[in-house]
């Protein structure tokens, strides 16, 4: 998968499959459901690293779960969130930032938050050569500032504000967009006018591709939060506690081990108790 194969999906009417994953053998497994893109996304804070936001994600936190994910998989494209205030700074500050997850992640591509702010950024991020996701709408590294996880673009000088950013990474030689939490109406709107893919979440059906958090789209998860944007395709939450729940009841019943999980040796190993073999040992 690559970006221009991305662009050829859109224009050929292909819709493009992007999940999230962290580690290794989510990766694989999403590379072998056939995924397209797989983003190293920043949610790892909430749901695997189990903070309240996105926010204290650090940038060695990325790299470190990018190598993992690089690692696994060859056919989908990976893509990697940069971490909340690593692209405020200078240019030369943020390329230093984007040249860390490109070459001690072995990354492909970095993901952004923001539109008309970060357009300068961006361009000179892609003109470094590393390719660029966009990311509006809801955008969670500025939750605190937006007030909630709120759907966005319900009034026209929002979805006016919307349609700018989107155009602006456009221009600015974004690849795609993400477009979270926003109306159908208005991805619709964005996905006619932009010639690069747009990939909801909780964006409607009118996205050229879909995005959704593993541990979401599988309820892999202790105590799941119902998101209306959110389907479930598997319960995974369940099946990890009743395997560990049943596992735990064998070892204390003493079933497991049972024999066939044992190995066995001809050796006479009587005398070497040694002291510590009590009397009933010895008979
Ligand atoms: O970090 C993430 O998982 C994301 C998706 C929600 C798009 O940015």
């Amino acid at each position: 998968m690559s970006t221009t194969r991305m662009r050829k999906m859109k224009a050929d009417g292909i819709p493009i499959s992007m999940i999230t994953a962290y580690d290794y053998p989510s990766a694989r497994l999403a590379e072998q459901a056939g995924v397209d893109v797989i983003l190293v996304g920043d949610s790892l804070g909430n749901v695997v690293l189990g903070y309240e936001s996105t926010l204290p994600v650090t940038l060695d936190d990325m790299i470190y779960h990018t190598k993992a994910v690089t690692r696994a998989v060859s056919r989908p494209l990976v893509v990697t969130d940069l971490p909340f205030l690593t692209y405020h700074g200078t240019i030369d500050h943020t390329l230093t930032q984007v040249g860390r997850i490109m070459r001690e992640g072995l990354g492909q591509a970095v993901k952004m938050e923001g539109g008309i702010e970060i357009a300068q950024t961006v361009d000179a991020i892609v003109k470094a050569g590393v390719p660029v996701m966009g990311h509006i709408g809801l955008t969670p590294q500025s939750v605190f500032q937006i007030g909630g996880y709120k759907v966005q673009g319900k009034t026209s000088a929002q979805a006016q504000k919307l349609l700018d950013d989107a155009l602006a990474l456009e221009q600015a030689g974004a690849f795609a967009i993400v477009v979270e939490l926003v109306t159908d109406e208005l991805s619709e709107l964005l996905t006619r006018r932009l010639s690069i893919p747009t990939i909801g979440i909780g964006a409607g059906k009118h996205c050229d591709g879909q995005v959704l958090v593993f541990h979401d789209v599988l309820q892999y998860t202790a105590d799941p939060v119902p998101k209306k944007f959110v389907k479930a395709y598997a319960n995974l939450g369940d099946h990890i506690r009743d395997g560990i729940a049943r596992y735990v009841q064998e070892v204390k019943a003493r079933s497991f081990p049972a024999e066939e999980h044992s190995f066995h040796t001809d050796l006479e190993l009587g005398q070497l108790y040694g002291h510590h073999r009590d009397e009933s040992d010895k008979e």
